[in-house]
């Protein structure tokens, strides 16, 4: 049995919403969802106020997700200008530097300015709505005047994660073809700074990216980088003398916002496609109703904007919300490990999003760096991107929350374009590890081996069986992917990918991924990609990566990898071949452990078994369950006895 933390009356007595409203708004948003998104869609500026509010079908032969349909507007109309009225003097963005001595406060009035000069900038360069724009920037303000400008002129950003490498950012550039890419001379991270425009520079000479006009470059650190004419432009001279007056191009509710690049099972990383009015008006309720939020609440997400929590949480969801968001461009052990504590008593900061692996490394450091700050101004914690271990969950609430501030633990992907299940935090008393129940207009379901739905406490495949307006829409250039990948398993349903356990309260427990993604550090990786980076080395002949537990990560990689004929495993080389893996996707995908397989266990038509690779990763030799089927059943002797876990 788990503990259950209530739910804190002194939070209750003011909250946007108590355990009665959820009961009576879920089951009306359920009963009656076009009522009930109807309603919700009045949150948002509507140039032209939709009537049709929901059309969508899960049917594989007719796949379609529409919402607000007939509907027009603007995103960044809705996050700027809108705010002017009675937000003009807010504070919109804080950034704080990776320098404890750099930090800025932007008002409504600063963004809506800076952010209509920039706009008139791509369109000076020849930017119009429906062409795609790649982002690679650090946590910068500039990042989210770079999403809003785009927004404004109905161009479909794409952010490509700064520590990615410069191939996985020529394939993100060339499967959406960006007209633009938006960068800076370097990023700086805990002091050292990072080679954006070189890198950018490396990915425009790989082949498929000449769509690429112009690289517009935002002046970060000063450093110097090679500016090749015309491509190459400078931010801060594009912008002298723009004019702070844009209109904002009116857009369908279903034209697409942005596309995200994502890891899945098999294959390369594929764009998720958001649209326009759905995805406004679910990133920012959620935002509000999860966080709880107020007019003089400091909102900070420490997620990066290269991820789906930096679009929905960090920039979408607060600004449409006219709230203040901090943007944090360093990390949380530099200069030493106090500095979220320390950032929360700079800025006052009342509401805290993080990942469980931050909490869990901070953890490790003991309580003394969190003691050291006061952190009276928080009433609100979260947690994204993972499962959260419960000692982590206790922990953050016991001591970074002084047992004060509820938790919310916020299960949701990049496909789902906001939080799907969560506590709301006036509402819902919590279970450490469980992100208890589902959001308003969410219809979880379990499954078993057998496809069939469960009842009741049950554990199994999610699946979500009915749209809700932030759903993705497709996959850029490839709607068979997308219906193969997320409908297909289980026909009228949508398949998250994830498995969950469902309690006798109804509660949902996480417990991971079900295919072959993993997630390192709250970050998705397909071990497809790291398998066909590490056969990619001329000296690989065959390797096979699976998840592994990590203490700090959740889950790190462990890769075998068979050599050509003639090479030996050498420590020299396993090296070699990590850093490769680096080199080629990012230091996110670094592999944790690398063993030499003289073979691979596999099928006799010749398919990996990777149920084997992954327990014995998992150092658990007796658990292999039936081998007898593998073609060459001898090679699983040798890697069990050669396991680097043990
Ligand atoms: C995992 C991040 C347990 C899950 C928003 C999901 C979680 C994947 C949680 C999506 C959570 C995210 N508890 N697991 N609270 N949040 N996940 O697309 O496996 O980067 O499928 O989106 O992260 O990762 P993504």
């Amino acid at each position: 049995m788990s503990t259950l933390y209530p739910v804190n009356p002194a939070f209750a007595a003011k909250a946007r919403l108590r355990h009665d409203d959820y009961t009576r708004l879920y089951a009306e948003s359920v009963g009656d969802p076009e009522g009930f998104w109807g309603r919700i869609g009045q949150r948002l500026d509507w140039i032209k106020p939709p009537t049709k509010i929901k059309d969508v079908s899960f049917d594989p032969k007719d796949l379609h997700i529409r919402w607000y349909e007939d509907g027009e507007l603007n995103v960044s109309a809705n996050c700027l200008d809108r705010q002017l009225a009675t937000r003009g003097d807010k504070v919109a963005i804080i950034f704080e530097g990776d320098d404890p001595n750099d930090s800025r406060k932007i008002t409504y009035r600063e963004l809506h300015a800076e952010v209509c000069k920039f706009a008139n900038t791509l369109k000076n360069l020849g930017v119009v709505k429906g062409d795609r724009v790649a982002i690679y920037l650090p946590m910068i303000p500039e990042a989210a005047v770079a999403m809003l400008a785009c927004a404004r002129l109905g161009a479909i950003h794409s952010v490509v994660f700064g520590g990615f490498s410069p191939d996985s950012l020529a394939g993100r550039i060339a499967d959406s073809a960006a007209k633009v890419v938006i960068t800076a001379d370097e990023g700086v991270r805990a002091g050292k700074r990072i080679p954006l425009k070189v890198n950018v520079d490396t990915a425009l000479e790989r082949p498929g990216t000449n769509s690429v006009e112009t690289v517009i470059v935002v002046r970060r650190t000063g450093g110097a980088v090679a500016m090749q004419s015309p491509r190459d432009r400078y931010y801060h001279t594009l912008m002298e003398g723009q004019s702070a007056d844009c209109p904002p191009t009116p857009v369908e509710a279903e034209h697409p916002l942005f596309v995200l690049y994502t890891s899945g099972s098999t294959g390369k990383p594929k764009g998720v496609l958001h649209s326009t009015g759905g995805y406004l008006v679910f990133a920012s309720y959620t935002h509000e109703l999860v966080f709880d939020l107020r007019e003089d609440d400091i909102y900070w997400c420490t997620a990066d904007v290269g991820w789906v929590t930096g679009h929905s949480y960090v920039v979408y969801g607060p600004l449409a919300n006219g709230a203040t968001t901090v943007m944090f461009e360093g990390v949380p052990n530099y200069p030493d490990v106090s500095r979220f504590w320390q950032v929360i008593d700079k800025h006052q900061v009342t509401l805290f999003y993080t990942a469980p692996t931050a909490i869990r490394a901070l953890m490790r450091e003991g309580e003394a760096p969190v003691k050291a700050c006061s952190r009276a101004s928080l009433r609100l914690l979260g947690t994204v991107g993972e499962p959260i271990n419960p000692e982590a969950w206790t922990w953050y609430h016991r001591v970074v929350g002084d047992e004060r501030c509820p938790i919310v633990d916020t299960w949701w992907q990049t496909e789902t374009g906001g939080i799907m299940i969560s506590p709301l935090p006036g509402a819902i008393a919590t279970k450490p590890g469980s992100a208890t129940l589902p959001f308003f207009g969410i219809k979880p379901a379990i499954v078993d081996i057998n496809a069939e739905v469960q009842e009741g406490a049950a554990e199994g495949n999610l699946l979500i069986t009915d749209s809700w307006p932030g759903q993705a829409r497709t996959i850029y250039g490839d709607h068979q992917r997308f219906i193969e990948t997320y409908f297909s398993a289980y026909p009228g349903n949508y398949f998250t990918g994830d498995g969950a356990r469902r309690d006798e309260d109804g509660y949902y427990w996480i417990t991971g991924r079900v295919d072959d993604v993993i997630n390192v550090s709250g970050h998705r990786l397909g071990t497809a990609e790291v398998e066909s980076a590490l056969v990619a080395h001329p000296k690989v002949a065959e390797a096979a990566v699976v998840g592994c537990p990590h203490e700090i990560k959740g889950q790190g990689i462990y890769a075998y990898v068979t050599l050509i004929a003639g090479e030996t495993g050498s420590e020299e080389l396993r090296r070699e071949l990590i850093a490769w893996v680096r080199k080629e996707i990012g230091p996110i995908a670094t592999p944790d452990y690398l063993q030499w397989a003289p073979g691979l266990p596999k099928t006799r038509s010749g398919k990996i078994m990777r149920r084997i690779l992954r327990k014995i990763g998992e150092n658990l030799p007796d658990q292999l369950g039936d081998i007898t089927t593998l073609a060459d059943p001898g090679v699983v002797k040798s890697l069990v006895d050669e396991r680097l876990i043990k």
